[in-house]
């Protein structure tokens, strides 16, 4: 059953990530355009049918994030810089600032929805994973203005704090979802951090609001929507 219905843009969408978000939004019926670095990519990852629904662009770019964004409602961003990379560019320009630019420019264009894939953990400075470029305090800056912008009457946001992203299929775990950044350690797939993302589009928990997702025992899910009323706000 189709519970969201306007078209959703996917940032990163040939990310590890993002091509969940892609395939979650498919099961769902949901509407969606793709925002990548690289069509072949793409097409490679979900076939030549998708050639339609793609931008072309980076998040260092305005005009090419502005064509993007003109195509949908709502945004998934799973987005995330190479931190061990050194050729790649540092937290700050992607985890920050090519997140801020995406945000500001989809507020500009009437995006109504922004659901922004970060991490756990962001609030802590001295967590070791802040050793590449602060990657973590990035990612808080980035969520901080997301929640800014689209805390407004009228818009709405939804951060995904998950813990370390593992590969699999989605629905296999039940999920614990936490608020106030206390879950110390956990994991998830990212197949289930999509499945999160998909479904904060519509339910009404989720939005305007910041919560950690790691996967608790394995146990196979018809749906993950009575985890949703785990968060209190
Ligand atoms: N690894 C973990 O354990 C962990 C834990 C918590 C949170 N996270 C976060 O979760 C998110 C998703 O992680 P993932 O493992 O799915 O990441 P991933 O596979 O590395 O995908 C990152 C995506 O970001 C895109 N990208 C990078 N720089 C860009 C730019 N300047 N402009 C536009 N797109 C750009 C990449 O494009 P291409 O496809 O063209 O390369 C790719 O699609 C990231 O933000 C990550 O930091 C990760």
């Amino acid at each position: 059953m189709k519970n969201f219905n306007a078209t959703v843009l996917v940032a990163g969408a040939t990310g590890r990530t993002g091509l969940w978000v892609v395939k979650r939004l498919q099961a769902h019926h949901i509407d969606y355009h793709l925002f990548v670095r690289s069509g072949a990519k793409a097409i490679e990852l979900f076939g030549p049918e998708i050639v339609d629904k793609l931008t072309l662009g980076t998040l260092e770019n305005p005009e090419e994030i502005e064509a993007a964004v003109s195509h949908a409602e709502a945004i998934i961003c799973a987005v995330g810089g190479n931190v061990t990379d050194p050729a790649s560019p540092p937290p700050s320009e992607i985890d920050r600032d090519g997140i801020i630019r995406l945000a500001k420019i989809a507020k500009e264009q009437g995006i109504k929805h922004f659901i922004l894939v970060s991490s756990l953990a962001v609030t802590k400075p001295e967590h070791p994973l802040n050793k590449y470029g602060q990657v973590l305090t990035m990612k808080l800056e980035a969520e901080n203005e997301v929640r800014r912008l689209f805390s407004e009457p009228g818009y709405s946001y939804t951060i995904l704090r998950p813990g370390g992203l593992t590969d699999g299929l989605p629905l296999q775990h039940a999920l614990i979802f936490g608020t106030g950044d206390t879950i110390s350690t956990g994991s998830i797939r990212r197949s289930n951090v999509a499945e999160v993302a998909v479904i904060s589009l519509s339910n009404q928990h989720a939005h305007n609001l910041t919560f950690e997702i790691i996967e608790g025992q394995e146990s196979e899910q018809q749906s993950i929507e009575q985890f949703f009323t785990m968060i209190y706000h």
